[in-house]
């Protein structure tokens, strides 16, 4: 067990404390090196921040600004994105690579200057080019404001629990031979807990991470899914939990012995200790309902009461099974947002616009590929194609030539999305240029995505970009229309940044477009992402400056 990790967030949690109660500026620089690292008995170089793996946690005050400063000495071209932050009309210090800035080259520097208004809970930060996410991330804990205190019980003490992948082999060379193939590239070789696959793992000794308690204190873990394509299932033997925050967005209190969580995700939940002094496992281990290959080893940490040996072998806790959709059903739909007089669920109750995006897999012609053919993937049967330059400024200074503003509301022709499995002409469309949907400032949005059986069926979580959603419904089969709209949930539904669609099945969410910008939107699987499965929204200025996107920053990298 190392001390050092245990007792870092509580002096941040006590300098956040004794500050003065206005807002502040909180400065971070984050040097991008690469650093060599091991884990299952194999060593290699990956790409950290500060050296950090994962890397380091942005403590931020609700109100607060924060100014990260990152310099870039690797050799890959970098830019990082702050999910699940706003961004109020600053797109700017979003992050995406070709969507809101170029990336930082080798050798300079980028300040992120964010405002963090709003919002409070857990979030997390990741590089957002290539797959250099792999390593690169990190948590962002916003407290909320001073004298505000959370509406659950103060816990004892608060952790971080980051869960990511591993692969023995260099991650970007894995990738290059996957598209080279046309192909998806081979799995992770492990799952980890903060960086750390746990003792079921070769090798592992010094790579387990471990939490102390105290019997009968409670505990909030933070708890992130940087994965790059696993949905994860997580419990602690012994021990329930109960969920109190999603995606920064406080839910109605609820006691489970499991949580799902998809990539991008993040679940706050208390822990009481109140199990017979011993240790226990805490572990990870993949959700999919479709018959596709994933990494399906378990990774683990260990809860340890105070004063236990660490001789004692701990217990396994009981995870779901890795196809159980109906624990990821039910799980969902037990998510509410809090809604309450201070923490209100403004859910759109009129929808200006209506879009019905299907999603769906395929292959495309490739003559150097192994069969002729990749894999890609596409929104409404459109595999999005990236720009050269990065699309906002293309909005902002209205260049012509980088992207058209004619993504389709729905998709080119209705068929029976989730039927038999659909093989025969699968070839999407590829633009010239990336198709974007342009969205009314304040309008409000209705967007149903309907996975389809286009070469399989398969769970999608979806992420947007500058904005919190509200989830009003999902269902197994076909949406419809005429029936579907009637068992919608406009009172608490779950707010998040990330929602999971089902396997075969379809997600409603709403959100009012009063963040003007360009806004990415896609699926937090690094595989699909890459494949195309993506767009993005170009939510126009409001009425006046106050309503209308900022100017860039003087440092904003060049292409
Ligand atoms: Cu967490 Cu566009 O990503």
């Amino acid at each position: 067990m190392k001390g050092g990790s245990i007792f870092l967030p509580f002096l941040v949690w006590f300098i956040c404390i004794a500050a003065p109660a206005r807002a502040a500026v909180k400065t971070y620089q984050f040097d991008v090196q690469v650093k060599n690292v091991s884990r299952l008995c194999h060593e290699k170089a990956i790409v950290t921040v500060n050296g950090m793996y994962p890397g380091p946690t942005v403590y931020v005050r609700e109100g607060d600004r924060v100014l990260i400063n990152v310099t870039n000495q690797a050799q890959y071209n970098m830019s990082i994105h702050w999910h699940g932050l706003k961004q109020y009309r600053n797109g700017w210090a979003d992050g995406p690579a070709y969507v809101t800035q170029c990336p930082v080259q080798t050798g300079q520097s980028y300040t992120y200057d964010m405002n963090v208004t709003g919002q409070r809970g857990t979030l997390w930060w990741h590089a957002h080019i290539f797959w250099l996410r792999a390593t690169v991330y990190g948590a962002i804990v916003i407290l909320p404001k001073q004298g505000t205190p959370y509406p659950f019980p103060q816990p004892h003490f608060e952790h971080n629990l980051i869960l990511g992948e591993w692969w023995n082999d260099d991650v970007e060379e894995v990738v290059k031979q996957g598209n080279n193939l046309g192909l998806p590239p081979k799995t992770s070789d492990a799952h980890t807990i903060n960086g750390k696959p746990g003792p079921l793992f070769p090798c592992s000794e010094k790579y387990t991470y471990a939490i102390e308690v105290e019997q009968g204190k409670t505990y909030l873990l933070r708890i992130i899914n940087a994965a790059l394509n696993d949905e994860l299932f997580f419990a602690i033997a012994g021990h329930n939990m109960t969920v109190v925050e999603i995606d920064a967005v406080y839910t109605k209190p609820f006691l489970t012995n499991a949580i799902l969580i998809a990539p991008g995700q993040t679940t706050n939940v208390l822990v009481r200790a109140n199990g017979a002094p011993g240790r226990y496992f805490m572990a990870a281990r993949p959700f999919m309902d479709a018959p596709i290959a994933v990494d399906n080893r378990t990774a683990t940490a260990i809860l340890q009461y105070k004063g236990i040996p660490n001789t004692i072998i701990p217990t396994l806790p009981q995870l779901p099974a890795e196809n159980d959709s109906s624990f990821a059903l039910s799980y969902n739909d037990r998510l509410r947002s809090l809604n309450s007089p201070l923490f209100p669920a403004n859910v759109p109750l009129k929808v200006d616009r209506h879009l019905f995006y299907t999603i769906g897999l395929g292959v495309d012609p490739c003559p150097t590929c192994l069969n002729g053919t990749r894999l890609v993937a596409s929104l409404n049967n459109i595999t999005f194609v990236m720009p050269q330059v990065a699309l906002l400024q293309a909005h902002y200074l209205n260049l012509k030539n980088v992207f058209t503003a004619d993504f389709p509301d729905r998709p080119p022709t209705p068929f029976n999305y989730t039927g038999a499995p659909l093989t025969a002409n699968l070839q999407t469309a590829l633009g010239k240029r990336p198709r974007l949907s342009k969205v009314a400032f304040n309008s409000t949005v209705e967007l149903v995505l309907q996975d389809t059986n286009l070469l399989s069926v398969e769970s999608h979580p979806f992420h947007l970009h500058g904005y919190n959603f509200f989830v009003v419904g999902s269902g197994v089969g076909n949406f419809d229309p005429n029936k579907d709209p009637a068992g919608f949930n406009l009172v608490d539904p779950p707010e998040r940044n990330t929602v999971g669609v089902p396997t075969g099945g379809w997600t409603a969410i709403r959100f009012r477009a009063d963040n003007p910008g360009v806004w990415f939107m896609h699926c937090h699987l690094e595989l699909h992402t890459g494949w195309g499965l993506k767009t993005a929204f170009v939510v126009e200025d409001g009425p006046d400056p106050d309503h209308s996107h900022l100017p860039p920053p003087k440092d904003l990298p060049p292409c």
